[in-house]
């Protein structure tokens, strides 16, 4: 049975990027996009050839074209640093795509994981600090006080405001878990990198880039250059179409988009909830004895949620 395509009635912005994540950007379109929508994509390259071709212009151009059609979907990219200089032997080592982007857009970065229910959560290990406690009154304590000391437990912020006001003094014992940046520290918190989603939201409400939260996953793309098997984790690109064009159906009051959107993303987590996922996933449930059986390849995984994908929009456009 065909499926009638949704028509889109207005243009979003693609920011295309870098490595792996530029790999499969295009089976994404490619299995999961296209043969769904009637889109009209004003596209940019902000791949980092292009970009060092265009003295940056093309991102300059990408973020004001979004400024014009409200909805961006975005692609991972390099930030350059020396080595990319080298790698890609370029004019001038740019400054980051998104905080040019952001700058041009002046918004606001919210981030938000992906649940799924199979994928365990790592919980706050909190017994370290019982083991210190203990350890402390049994053995220490009565010695720490004769030398005019203590010991005591913190909570990360409270000792932060703590070693910004003291002139020190003090040695700080610190699990490393506290010592994470924030969004990556959730991010695996929730699973994986590759399922934190990423929504640069502008004042006005109405204007939106919708990217996945981490990078170009450079080493799998090193993997992928040498003809090697990559599994990498699509999930959060995919989720940053999905928002994106979400948020074109709202702008549009577009129902059948808004409702293929939905699809796109319940087939995501149902993929992954029917035991068919990528390696960072499997190895989460499996454990490092993880075996080539329990898990999907790159293009594996998309093809399985394009599969999931049809059979939703199908059951529906048949009741
Ligand atoms: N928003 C962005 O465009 C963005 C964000 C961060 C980094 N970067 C760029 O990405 C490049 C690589 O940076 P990095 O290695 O520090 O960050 P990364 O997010 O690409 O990878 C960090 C780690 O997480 C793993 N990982 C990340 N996403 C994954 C996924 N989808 N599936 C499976 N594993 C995943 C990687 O294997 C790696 O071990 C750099 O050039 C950097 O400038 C871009």
């Amino acid at each position: 049975m065909s499926f009638e395509k949704i028509r889109v009635t207005n243009p979003i912005v693609e920011m295309d990027g870098d490595e792996m994540t530029r790999v499969f950007w295009k089976s994404i379109k490619d299995k999961l996009v296209f043969p769904f929508l009637d889109l009209d994509i004003k596209y940019f390259d902000l791949g980092l050839p292009n970009r060092d071709a265009t003295n940056d212009q093309v991102t300059i151009e990408s973020a004001e074209a979004t400024l014009k059609y409200n909805v961006a979907i975005k692609c991972a990219t390099i930030t350059p640093d020396e080595d990319r200089v080298k790698e890609f032997n370029l004019k001038k080592m740019w400054r980051s795509p998104n905080g040019t982007i952001r700058n041009i857009l002046n918004g606001t970065v919210f981030r938000e994981p992906i649940i799924c229910k199979n994928v365990p959560r790592l919980k706050y290990d909190g017994r370290f600090k019982d083991i210190f406690q203990e350890v402390y009154e049994s053995r220490w304590k009565s010695k720490f006080e004769a030398a005019g000391i203590w010991y005591e437990h913190r909570l990360i912020d409270d000792m932060v405001a703590y070693s910004l006001k003291s002139d020190g003094g003090y040695v700080w014992a610190c699990k490393n878990y506290d010592g994470d940046v924030q969004s990556d520290f959730l991010a695996q918190g929730f699973g994986s990198l590759g399922l934190m989603t990423s929504v640069l939201v502008c004042p006005d409400g109405k204007t939106i880039e919708a990217e996945a939260a981490h990078g170009t996953v450079t080493r799998h793309y090193r993997v992928h250059q040498k003809g090697g098997e990559t599994s990498t984790n699509s999930i959060a690109s995919i989720f940053a179409w999905s928002r994106g064009l979400a948020h074109r159906a709202k702008l549009d009051g577009n129902a059948r988009l808004l409702d293929y959107t939905k699809k796109l993303e319940a087939a995501c987590v149902g993929t992954v909830e029917s035991g068919k996922m990528t390696k960072d996933l499997a190895l989460l449930i499996h454990g490092p004895k993880v075996t080539r059986a329990q898990y999907l390849n790159t293009e594996e995984f998309i093809d399985a949620v394009a599969a999931q994908l049809k059979a939703r929009l199908l059951a529906s456009s048949k009741l």
